[in-house]
């Protein structure tokens, strides 16, 4: 730490600085949370983050297809209830290409699914336009593919470690944490990030990992808030303490 400063003196445009930059990666924890309830937590077709939906996530709900589970899932309010009943139906009988338009699968596909799900929505979703595409999704359901867990793990390393070395960095300048305390709580989010990501992994081949998931996830949420409330309590409320600061005068 530079001597002398610390976050109760450092003068107000670097308070201000600090403070914007806390509040908006501060709101885009609040999305990223938001996002995974919507996702991962409705895996198991219920609101809210467990352990199933975990496995259901990365494991896969090896007992059916993807397109049935998440049709029960995360795609539930998508459909029509006749419309979702048409598509499992057609899974169930073999997902054959040529009973696909017989069925009327291939209506909801193209009047519902696609609005999203092609390359025009250019949301970098599977493209229902394809066929293949509906076809890998109707066979048994293994969880997330090698693919996507080496792109998600890849954007999470950078992007993750890149906003806990900054809200580290602000972090470092407190005045009335422990220096034990403070060292625990700087590297808390890295560990986690990486027992998270390696958990992903673990939990593709055995379910039996997915609470290290949550362990991880809750670690960096945690050393976050703290990191997050201490800094931008001792810049605003705690009261100015200069007791470090060496007088050259
Ligand atoms: C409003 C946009 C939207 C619509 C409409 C939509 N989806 Fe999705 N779909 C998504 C998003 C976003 C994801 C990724 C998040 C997730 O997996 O829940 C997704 C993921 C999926 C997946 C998982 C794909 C994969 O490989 O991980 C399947 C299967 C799926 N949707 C099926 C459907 C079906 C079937 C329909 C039509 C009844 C449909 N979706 C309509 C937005 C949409």
């Amino acid at each position: 730490m530079i001597k002398g400063y610390n976050l109760t003196n450092i003068g107000t445009p670097l308070k201000v600085l600090f403070t914007s930059y806390l509040c908006v990666v501060g709101i885009g924890y609040m999305m990223a949370f938001t996002q995974i309830l919507l996702t991962h937590g409705m895996a198991d077709g219920k609101f809210g983050l467990s352990v199933d939906d975990i496995v259901y996530s990365y494991y896969g709900d090896r007992t059916g297809t993807l397109l049935e589970n998440k049709l029960n899932g995360s795609m539930k309010d998508m459909a029509d209830e006749p419309d979702r009943v048409a598509i499992i139906k057609w899974v169930r009988d073999g997902a054959e290409e040529s009973t696909f338009e017989s069925s009327g699968a291939k209506m909801v596909f193209e009047n519902t699914c696609i609005a999203c799900h092609s390359a025009e929505a250019g949301m970098g979703l599977p493209d229902f336009s394809k066929f293949e595409n509906i076809k890998e999704r109707a066979q048994q359901d293994t969880g997330a593919s090698v693919a996507s867990l080496t792109r998600v793990s890849h954007i999470h390393l950078f992007g993750i470690s890149f906003i806990f070395f900054f809200v580290g960095a602000i972090f470092v300048f407190a005045k009335n944490v422990p220096i034990w305390l403070k060292g625990t709580v700087i590297a808390l989010p890295f560990v986690s990030q990486i027992m998270d990501i390696a958990s992903w992994w673990l939990t593709k081949f055995d379910p039996m990992f997915a609470w290290l998931v949550l362990i991880g996830g809750s670690g960096m949420g945690i050393a976050f808030a703290f990191m997050w409330f201490v800094s931008v309590y001792e810049m605003w409320i705690s009261k100015r303490d200069d007791s470090s600061v060496i007088d050259e005068h």
